[in-house]
């Protein structure tokens, strides 16, 4: 099985931004738990951040027939971002939203997600275990989304 794990702006600042939010871990140290997880279940892994939108669509357009499985937190394009949703639509990749944070127990603007228009599922608050979970989630239901 082959997942692409996507993650949105600022989440390359983590560690330093705002750590009671977002926790002491590093995006490396993110990266690293994943990376430990697929290893052993033999999942074939590629992750990605970045900061701008655009290159999020692309990298979303090229992951077409290529990925089984896309684990994505858009972070601040989740309350945004038309375009990610209409690319994620566009591949037909199954697909799971994480969020490190609680997003519904935050602020207003923090409630709508349109990239849950999409998504199989939404994994909030569970820190870096969300995007294990997210993982899990799409290799036993691989086939039947
Ligand atoms: C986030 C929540 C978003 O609202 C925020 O803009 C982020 C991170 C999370 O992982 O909790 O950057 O997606």
């Amino acid at each position: 099985m082959k997942i692409l794990v996507i993650n949105g702006p600022n989440i390359n600042m983590l560690g330093i931004r705002e750590p009671d939010i977002y926790g002491k871990g590093t995006y490396r140290d993110l990266i690293t738990t994943i990376s430990t997880h697929c290893e052993k279940k033999d999942i074939y892994l590629e992750c990605f951040q970045s900061n701008h939108e655009g290159d999020i669509v692309d990298k979303i357009q090229a992951a077409y027939l290529k990925f089984d499985g896309i684990v994505i937190n858009p972070a601040a394009y989740t309350h945004t971002s038309v375009a990610i949703l209409d690319a994620l639509k566009s591949v037909g990749i199954p697909t799971v939203e994480v969020h490190i944070s609680k997003v519904n127990e935050r602020e207003a603007f923090r409630q709508i997600s349109y990239v849950s228009y999409y998504a199989s599922k939404v994994i909030t608050g569970l820190g870096f275990d969300g995007y294990l979970k997210a993982i899990d989630f799409l290799e036993e239901n691989f086939n039947n989304l």
